[in-house]
């Protein structure tokens, strides 16, 4: 079982909007409270490498903006790391910017794709040329020769993904009239409630997320909720682990992030939510106790609302009473590992009856799991999820290269081993 109350770190997706936006404004920000995961402190190296003073004052990060002509031309690459929501944001900010840069990646970055932010931002006009793997001018590194003003843009995204979204946000912020996103599937919005926070004049209209290009001035303090994705670990394990119960406190609760509530409630999980404050985000408190789940039956359309909760949901099915069937994954393929490939390699090996239908389907014989040596793949993600298949199945799991969890929630192992029973989680040190 697992019991007891948590707060999970700040959200890494609204963190990354904060810093960009402040970087961009004229104007102090405080970003408060300032995570530790590896992503935020990338996005947070590239606009030090753009000339952004920042300081650390106990939780809260400060940020010295002094608006977008005060940028300035970054003197070596800027590095992105992993972190694909840095890489693909900060394109969009660059692209607006009077000067060249280069976005560097490290090599499981560097063959995600980019063709889907490179193809908007050359239609608004800037000039990026990537030297990628086996010559590919998509891949990174991207030399961005940005320009201002850029050329107002029309665009229906052709896949549903927030980051090419707020890549384009960004970049329409320094355009030469208003521009206009089309989703088909809506993603988290969090770049538009953000650059509304800082004034931008940012509207969601019936024919398209429409902005003007704008000039941002600081609001002055961000607050970071709780992630929301790395709830997701605990609200499951409460869900499936007999006898728990778990309370997540200051968690977000942005409409936009939380399908995967819904979900669990339509495989038979009682959830309560309680919000507590509807500001620029909105979060509160969310509280499970362990019930036993329906299978679950995923459509396409769902799952760019649960794109980040479907390894842990896959876990989900795994313990639910009969088979489940997920469609239209496609988009997990390109994540920081194929998530497919991890999950269904690691939950068989936990004696999960998982096939592959079709390439961007998984079905799952619900039923149980077995403890099992497995793999994270370098995935943060997977690597959270397989723990608390682990947690639940009967036997010992170990998982190699679990360590990856730095990316988001670096104290992951530690708040689990809190409310699992003594002894249930071990880290490498205390074995
Ligand atoms: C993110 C959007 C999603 C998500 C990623 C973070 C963001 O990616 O998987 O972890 O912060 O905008 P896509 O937009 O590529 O689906």
């Amino acid at each position: 079982m697992v019991k007891g109350s948590l707060s999970v770190p700040p959200d890494k997706a609204i963190c990354h909007r904060a810093v960009l936006a402040g970087a961009l404004a004229e104007g102090t920000t405080r970003i408060q409270p300032w995570p530790d995961a590896e992503d935020c402190q990338r996005t947070l190296d590239v606009v030090k490498g753009l000339g952004v003073a920042s300081s650390l004052r106990g939780a809260s990060l400060i940020l010295e903006g002094k608006g977008w002509q005060a940028l300035q031309a970054p003197k070596a690459d800027l590095f992105c790391g992993e972190s694909g929501t840095t890489l693909r944001l900060a394109a969009g900010m660059l692209a607006g910017q009077p000067f060249a840069s280069r976005l560097s990646a490290a090599p499981s970055l560097a063959r995600r794709p980019m063709r889907r932010i490179v193809t908007p931002l050359q239609a608004m006009g800037a000039r990026i040329t990537g030297s990628g793997a086996a010559g590919d001018e998509s891949l990174p590194p991207l030399a961005i020769e940005g320009r201002r003003p850029l050329k107002a843009l029309h665009y229906t995204l052709p896949v549903a993904s927030a980051q090419v979204k707020s890549a384009i946000l960004f970049a329409a912020l320094a355009a030469d009239g208003p521009s206009t996103v089309v989703e088909l599937h809506p993603t988290r919005d969090h770049t538009e409630r953000m650059l509304a926070a800082f004034g931008a004049d940012v509207q969601r209209k019936p024919d398209g997320i429409r902005i003007e290009p704008s000039a941002l001035r600081s609001p002055g303090e961000i607050r970071i909720p709780g992630d929301s994705s790395s709830a997701a670990f605990f609200v499951v394990a409460g869900l499936l682990i007999p006898g728990s119960e778990v309370l997540l406190e200051g968690v977000g609760l942005n409409p936009t992030r939380i399908a995967f509530l819904r979900i669990l409630e339509r495989m038979g999980g009682r959830i309560h939510l309680a919000v507590e404050s509807s500001g620029v985000e909105p979060y509160g408190q969310i509280l499970v106790r362990s019930q036993p789940l329906q299978p679950l039956t995923l459509k396409p359309t769902e799952v760019p609302g649960v794109i980040d909760e479907l390894p842990i949901l896959m876990v989900a099915c795994a313990c639910a009473s009969g088979t489940s069937e997920l469609w239209g994954l496609s988009e997990l393929r390109f994540k920081e590992t194929d998530r497919i490939a991890s999950m269904v390699a690691g939950l068989r090996k936990m004696g999960v009856s998982i096939t592959e239908p079709e390439h961007d389907a998984v079905r799952i014989e619900g039923g149980g799991l077995t403890g099992a040596l497995v793999d994270s793949a370098d995935d943060h993600r997977t690597a959270m999820s397989l723990a608390v298949a682990g947690l639940a199945a009967k036997g010992t799991t170990r998982i190699a290269g679990a360590e990856c969890v730095r990316k988001s929630y670096p104290g992951f192992f530690l708040d689990l081993a809190r409310l699992a029973p003594p002894g249930a989680v071990r880290l490498p040190e205390s074995d």
